[in-house]
C-alpha cells in the first residue's frame, strides 16, 4: 500500500522527544490523559508543518490558521503566535533536528472532569502535544504516482462540520480513506455536496487541462497552506490557475493531476477510479515542483536573515 505521508524508514524515530504541556520526554513516556478532550471527543485541533534547514516553512501561514480555527471553536490557546515557536524552538533543540523533519502541533481542550461531551468540564487547560520526526517523502512516491479512487464519503455543507478546521476529529477523512482503500486505491477523491470534484481525504486537489491550472472553488476543502502558495506561484509566473467547479468528467480527461499538502509538497496521481490520468508526462507539475522548490529556498534565506 501506498499513501501520500510514505517516509523513509529513519530509525532516528525511535528515540525521539516529544512536548507534552512544557515538558520534553522520551516518546515512550509521552502520555496524554484518557479523559483528555482530544482523546475522548476529538476536540482540538492541529498543523503539519515542516523544517527546511533549521527553518519552519511558512509558520505565519499555519499559524494564521491554527488560532483562526482555535478561536472560532473558543480553545483558549493559552499562549500566542511567539509561544508556540519557542516550544517548537525547545522541542528541536532536543532533538538536534535541523532538516527534513516533520512536525504534528496538537492542541485539546485538556482533561476533562468527567466523561462527557460539554466542554466546561474541560477545566484544566489545554493540552498542548509537539512531535517531531525525521521525515522524508519516499521517492518512489514522486515517480509512480498515487491511485485515487472516488468514493462515497462526500465533504460536508461548512454548518455542518466546516472543512477549514483542521480538527482532531478526522473521521470524515479516515471514512474516505477507508472506502478509497477497500475500492482498492491509495487515497480518496471526495466530492463536494452537489457532486463536483473537491479535495482528497489527506491533501488538496489539483488537475491540469490543456495547460491549464485547475482546483475546486475552494468551499468545501481545506484551506491548504501548499494549495495557496501553489496558485500563488501560477499567478506569479503566468500560468492559467482557476479555482472553479468541475466533474469527474474533466478529472478523468485531464492532462496531470497532483494533490499538495506539507509533508509531500505536490504528489502526482497516477490513476483516478482505475483510469490513467495522461500519459504520465507531467511538464505542469514539474514546473510547478521547481517553483515551490525555489519559494521555500527564498522562504528559508529570508527568515534567516
Ligand atoms: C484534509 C486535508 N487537506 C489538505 C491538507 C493540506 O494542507 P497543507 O497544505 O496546509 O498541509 C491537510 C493538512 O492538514 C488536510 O488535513
Amino acid at each position: 500500500m501506498t499513501t501520500t505521508h510514505d517516509a523513509l524508514e529513519d530509525p532516528r524515530n525511535a528515540d525521539i522527544l516529544i512536548y507534552v504541556n512544557g515538558d520534553v520526554v522520551h516518546r515512550d513516556e509521552a502520555k496524554v490523559s484518557v479523559y483528555d478532550s482530544g482523546f475522548m471527543l476529538g476536540d482540538g485541533m492541529w498543523e503539519g508543518m515542516r523544517l527546511y534547514d533549521g527553518v519552519w516553512a511558512f509558520f505565519d501561514e499555519h499559524m494564521d490558521r491554527f488560532f483562526n480555527s482555535c478561536k472560532a471553536v473558543s480553545l483558549d490557546v493559552g499562549t500566542d503566535k511567539a509561544g508556540i515557536a519557542s516550544a517548537l524552538e525547545k522541542t528541536r533543540q532536543a532533538n538536534d533536528m535541523h532538516d527534513d523533519v516533520h512536525c504534528r502541533l496538537m492542541l485539546t481542550r485538556g482533561v476533562k472532569v468527567k466523561p462527557f461531551q460539554h466542554p466546561s468540564l474541560s477545566q484544566s487547560g489545554p493540552t498542548l502535544v509537539i512531535i517531531m520526526e525525521h521525515s522524508k517523502p519516499a521517492d518512489n512516491l514522486h515517480k509512480k504516482g498515487i491511485r485515487l479512487a472516488t468514493v462515497p464519503q462526500v465533504r460536508g455543507l461548512p454548518m455542518a462540520q466546516d472543512a477549514k478546521y483542521n480538527s482532531h476529529s478526522k473521521l470524515n477523512c479516515v471514512i474516505a480513506c477507508l472506502q478509497a482503500e477497500q475500492a482498492g486505491a491509495d487515497e480518496g477523491l471526495m466530492l463536494d455536496p452537489h457532486g463536483f470534484v473537491n479535495t482528497t481525504n489527506a491533501c488538496n486537489f489539483f488537475i491540469v487541462r490543456r495547460g491549464e491550472v485547475w482546483t475546486s472553488n475552494g468551499d468545501y476543502c481545506m484551506n491548504g497552506v501548499t494549495r495557496q502558495k501553489v496558485i500563488d506561484l501560477c499567478r506569479a509566473n503566468d500560468i492559467p490557475v482557476f479555482e472553479k467547479n468541475y466533474s469527474l468528467y474533466e478529472a478523468y480527461g485531464a492532462d496531470e493531476a497532483f494533490l499538495t499538502g506539507t509533508f509531500g509538497a505536490q504528489t502526482p496521481v497516477a490513476e483516478i477510479d482505475g483510469k490513467s490520468i495522461g500519459t504520465g508526462d507531467r511538464p505542469v507539475m514539474a514546473r510547478i515542483q521547481t517553483l515551490y522548490k525555489q519559494a521555500i529556498a527564498d522562504h528559508v534565506a529570508a527568515q534567516k536573515g
